[in-house]
């Protein structure tokens, strides 16, 4: 198989831990009802299938296949906006709560989760697609898929959300893992904004630094991210997108679709930061650090 990246029996090798332990946070946290553990399921599945097979953007963007090719930006607005949009519906217009002319409480657990969405749905969709120099173009379905995915994961989300609005949160008794997920969503936030603008300003550096740099035939450049996390992880926009939303599970109390949000995020995210740390040392060999893992710091 032509397409694929790296060594097969190395490849099996971690795919087969990786997949048993993603199997053994499943087991632990599976619902019990038979549309939730499809919706678990399938980001197994397709874990798997990222992991021997990255989604075709970016450096690992294909251009031999026989599907539509989508512009970087335009792709990626369209698709992100899907979920901020379905999660606020979803939050503010439950037929059921209306009936009960329930009212939203300005402090509660529901409001804290809308916030965290639609800040973090803010830099996604507006504030990174505006500021990113430049894009890769995706493919038609990657962006179908991504739609898909953000439909679900919104709706249900909002609506779960909705259910903790009537609450005040002040009479909410959990509030070591709500501040501690809070603190968590805020940090991982932010350590995933300054890694985007690092590999941004990267994207913008015409000139080779110290440790040089490799043009892709496409004609673009990459370079070896130095700065902040991205001393320990190669990926760390991706450590800090997978510790957001753990925050946001944990202070939502382990609600099914908040770790469902979770489980999908490790199955996007796992599978490609291991891939990109193996193209770092494929491309840079040696002039790559040794020690830096692929996306949890010391671990993986
Ligand atoms: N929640 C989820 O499931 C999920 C899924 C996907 C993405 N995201 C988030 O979306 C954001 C972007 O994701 P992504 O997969 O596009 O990230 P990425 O592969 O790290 O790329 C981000 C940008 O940086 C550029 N870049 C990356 N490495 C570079 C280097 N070594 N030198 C120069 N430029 C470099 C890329 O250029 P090229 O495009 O030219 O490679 C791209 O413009 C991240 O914050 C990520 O956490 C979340």
């Amino acid at each position: 198989m032509s397409c694929w990246h790296g060594n097969l029996p190395a490849e099996c090798g971690s795919l087969s831990v990786y997949l048993r332990l993603l199997a053994l946070t499943m087991k632990v946290l599976i619902p019990t009802s038979s549309w939730e553990t499809a919706w678990f399921t399938t980001a197994l599945i397709i874990s798997a299938y990222l992991f021997l097979q990255p989604a075709s953007y970016g450096r690992f963007h294909a251009t031999n296949r026989y599907t539509l090719t989508v512009p970087g930006k335009a792709g990626w607005f369209i698709q992100e906006l899907v979920s901020p949009i379905c999660f606020l519906l979803s939050f503010f217009s439950d037929p059921e709560q209306v009936q009960r002319q329930a009212d939203i409480k300005l402090f509660s657990l529901g409001t804290v989760a809308c916030i965290c969405w639609t800040l973090h749905y803010f830099n996604r969709v507006f504030v990174y697609t505006y500021r990113a120099p430049h894009m890769s173009p995706t493919r038609i379905e990657i962006v179908l898929a991504a739609i898909l995915f953000n439909l679900v994961n919104g709706t249900w989300n909002g609506a779960v959300a909705r259910k903790y609005a009537e609450r005040s949160i002040w009479e909410y008794d959990k509030r070591a893992s709500l501040c501690c997920g809070i603190a968590l969503f805020l940090w991982g936030m932010y350590v995933n904004i300054i890694s985007d603008n690092e590999l941004m300003r990267l994207r913008r550096q015409k000139v080779p630094c110290q440790q040089g740099s490799v043009t892709l035939s496409n004609g673009r450049k990459y370079f070896i991210p130095e700065e902040n996390m991205h001393r320990f992880v190669s990926c760390a926009n991706y450590f800090g997108e997978i510790v957001e939303w753990t925050g946001y599970a944990l202070f939502m109390d382990g609600e099914t679709a908040a770790v469902g949000f979770w489980v999908w995020t490790l199955a996007n995210l796992v599978p490609r930061a291991v891939q990109t740390n193996k193209w770092y040392r494929r491309t840079f060999g040696e002039k790559y650090p040794k020690n830096r893992k692929a996306v949890i710091p010391f671990v993986l």
